[in-house]
């Protein structure tokens, strides 16, 4: 017996929270009656509907993308830009985990499986993402020393982090930077620099808990292997 939201995320139709909401909207038939409750039990031989449509038990599939620029990390967009499922060749229903920005590279995870989609991202199991920035500016153990104490970036404090000058161009005024944060807040790497006062010119995430970009060049994906797929769901327990 497992909880019919938990079955709809599994499914890949959506993510446990999307399924919540879809349950609750009264979009969701279990043999032909609508559920409007939470935590119903369901087991294999029960009928579930999504507006009108069965759900299948699909077998959950997991591609890691070194995601190139110009990209959303998204299912579709209404304004018609590209779309990062776009460039993985699959009929299952995969989404990605968590979001780089339109113009940001690296790893990103895209999966079918709501649920280790849910715990990822989930703040409290800080996977680790490491990122190099390609930032205006000199960086200095000043900054490092405040991105070691944690920075006000608006409206949210960041953890502790720890930085490293990965390279210098001293006639251009740039620095390659890397930096390892275990946090998701919207545009972080880019408004942590910012609160330092240096402009972030390029992002590539070149980690994302146990998986990198190695062997993959801009725009190419691989399937997860069995054992890099147990790794990341120890990180989210
Ligand atoms: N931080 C950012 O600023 N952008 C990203 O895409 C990811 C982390």
């Amino acid at each position: 017996m497992e909880r019919i939201q938990k079955v709809i995320a599994n499914s890949g139709v959506a993510s446990r929270r999307k399924a919540e909401e879809m349950i609750l909207a009264g979009r969701v038939k279990l043999n032909g009656e609508v559920v409007t409750e939470l935590g119903v039990k369901v087991t294999k031989k029960d009928i579930i509907k999504v507006d009108n449509k069965e759900i299948s038990s699909e077998e959950n599939v997991y591609f890691i993308l070194n995601k190139p620029s110009g990209f959303l990390s998204s299912v579709s967009d209404d304004k018609g830009r590209k779309v990062v499922v776009e460039l993985i060749d699959t009929k299952k229903r995969i989404f990605p985990v968590g979001r780089l920005d339109y113009n940001t590279t690296g790893v990103i995870i895209l999966t079918n499986d709501g649920d280790l989609t849910n715990q990822l991202i989930h703040p409290k199991h800080h996977v680790e993402k490491e990122y190099v920035a390609t930032i205006d500016g000199i960086f200095t153990s000043k900054h490092r020393k405040i991105f070691a104490k944690g920075v006000d970036i608006g409206d949210y404090v960041t953890a502790p982090c720890e930085s490293k000058l990965i390279k210098m161009e001293k006639k251009s005024t740039s620095s390659m930077v890397s930096l390892v944060i275990s946090e998701g807040k919207k545009h972080q790497c880019k408004r942590m620099f910012e609160a330092v006062g240096l402009k972030v010119k390029k992002l590539k995430r070149v980690r994302f808990g146990n998986v990198t970009d190695k062997g993959l060049r801009l725009g190419e994906y691989r399937l997860m292997k069995p054992h890099e797929i147990k790794v990341i769901r120890d990180l989210s327990k």
